[in-house]
């Protein structure tokens, strides 16, 4: 659809309306067009109330009203900002599909676009919530079809009752916020910043003080963003359930794609992204994030999401995908399988380190251990591989001391999920990579193994081989529970699943 076709509307009146109703006027090739007042009069009427009446609360709303709590506790006498985001222009009159910022969604339950949640805080203490939204479209002055933003262009949304019905929260229009702010009493504000410019800019032009305001106020919005973080590390039981819903679709999405592989062969390894795609549109929201395909040398690039190179017999496909359920939390899982069905010696050497490294990092996660404690388990076994094969020169705790083995590791070992892939990444780190693990947290654990075609200190016949298997792991009261372990692991298991599922002969 083109501009010509999908008019934006201005909010300026019309004289075509006739009376006093406000009309949009459309724009066509950069000019203003005008309807005529017989069709704007027709426009506004003859529309069935179609208001849901009787909405329960989504399931998620009591979790998230306890956040809201939490955070209210937490930044007593402040008002608090925290925007879903806009649309975000792609070329021309396109846009990006919208996806809201992760802590509007965890306080929320919402994803509208240009949301925001305002905690306004009470003189008797604690908060009031409200959720600002566009509502639903105005068929008296045009909105609804001269507006490109306008429900006939875009779907039906909410009315503000429903939304309040849905996520338990008082809601008001957003357009009326940076209204509402301005004549808010004065209270410090707090806005988690990135995601609305334009609420941005309003609360900049209620401080006063210039440049050392600005200073102190980024400061405190940054407190508050590393807060957000710091609390979204542990999982309730709601989000744990999230996350498995999230990788019981990748696992499925999974074995899509080895089902996909002949496809694969014989076009590319965008068979294989647009195959998974298939599985996250379908059961999801999206892939969490873009998905590696990376078959043969492709492997060695950490994040190949061209995703463009051939798929051949006898090479590896290296997949790492991930399905972001409805609800915005997503999966992060690779898998490393012979395209073929079998794994050649030199393959299967390099696949069975990997693995041992991973298993040797997945008994390092439980409760109270450190969150580098899996990390290092998995590099020992990666080093203590590389020195036997002749690759490093040892003694081991030098290789780890220097950090030698990472020539061919290249990355971390894990990383928080949540609704963010790489999540709470602005988490203080003593309560995480320099901290310990807590029951409810969900990470990673992803080792792999990569020699560059060209890296002429590696054997040949381990140049172009790239391995990862990456696995996602609930740390419990006992100790931990992988998410993904519905997937076989273990080259002998991942050679007989691909036997049932890839056809004969
Ligand atoms: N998929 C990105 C990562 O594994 O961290
Ligand atoms: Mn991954
Ligand atoms: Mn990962």
């Amino acid at each position: 659809m083109t501009e010509h076709q999908r008019p934006r509307a201005e909010t300026e009146q019309s004289s075509a309306a006739g009376g006093d109703a406000p009309v949009f006027k459309p724009r066509k090739n950069g000019q203003y067009q005008s309807v005529s007042e017989e069709l704007a009069a027709w426009m506004r009427t003859g529309w069935a109330d179609t208001e849901r009446r009787g909405l329960e609360p989504l399931d998620q709303a009591p979790y998230a009203a306890k956040r809201r709590a939490a955070l209210s506790a937490r930044f007593p006498g402040e008002r608090i900002v925290v925007p879903a985001g806009n649309l975000k222009v792609r070329s021309n009159d396109t846009e990006y599909p919208f996806r809201a910022a992760c802590d509007y969604v965890y306080l929320t339950g919402d994803q509208s676009e240009d949301g925001c949640l305002v905690l306004e805080p009470r003189a008797e203490g604690g908060h009031d919530a409200t959720v600002y939204l566009l509502p639903r479209s105005d068929r008296g002055n045009g909105e609804f079809w001269l507006d490109g933003h306008g429900e006939l262009w875009t779907g039906r949304r909410n009315s503000l009752t429903e939304a309040s019905r849905l996520l338990g929260l008082a809601s008001r229009d957003v357009r009326e916020l940076p209204e509402v702010l301005r004549e808010a009493p004065a209270a410090p504000t707090r806005i988690v910043r990135g995601h609305d410019a334009a609420l941005e800019e309003v609360l900049a032009s209620l401080r006063e003080g210039g440049d050392e305001a600005e200073g102190a106020a980024a400061e405190r919005d940054g407190e508050l963003s590393v807060h957000l973080h710091d609390v979204r590390l542990v999982k309730d039981d709601w989000e744990v359930g999230q996350l498995q819903r999230a990788v019981d679709s990748t696992v499925r999405g999974f074995t899509d794609v080895v089902r996909a592989l002949p496809e694969a062969q014989a076009t590319s390894e965008r068979y294989i992204e647009g195959t998974f795609f298939l599985r996250a549109r379908v059961e999801g929201n999206d892939v969490g994030y873009g998905t590696i395909a990376a078959s043969g040398p492709n492997a060695t690039t950490l994040h190949w999401v061209r995703n463009d190179g051939p798929v051949r017999a006898g090479e590896l496909l290296l997949l790492d995908a991930g399905v972001e359920t409805t609800t915005l939390y997503t999966a992060d899982v690779t898998r490393t399988l012979p395209i073929s069905g079998t794994f050649t010696d030199v393959q299967r050497r390099v696949y069975d380190l990997v693995h041992a490294a991973q298993e040797a990092g997945i008994a390092a996660v439980a409760p109270g251990r450190p969150f580098r404690a899996f990390h290092e388990a998995a590099q020992r076994v990666l080093a203590e591989g590389l020195i036997e094969w002749g690759l490093l020169e040892g003694p081991l705790e030098r290789v780890l001391e220097l950090g030698l083995q990472r020539r061919y590791s290249l990355h971390g070992t894990g990383h928080m999920l949540g609704l963010d892939v790489h999540d709470c990444a602005a988490a203080r780190t003593e309560g995480h990579v320099d901290g310990v693990l807590e029951p409810g947290m969900v990470l990673t654990v992803e080792p792999g193994l990569y020699f560059q075609p060209d890296d002429e200190t590696a054997p040949e016949e381990l140049r172009g081989i790239g391995v990862r298997i990456e696995d996602d792991v609930l740390v419990t009261a006992e100790g931990s529970r992988v998410l993904s372990a519905a997937l076989p692991r273990a080259s002998a298991d991942v050679e007989a699943w691909l036997a049932d599922l890839l056809p004969r002969g």
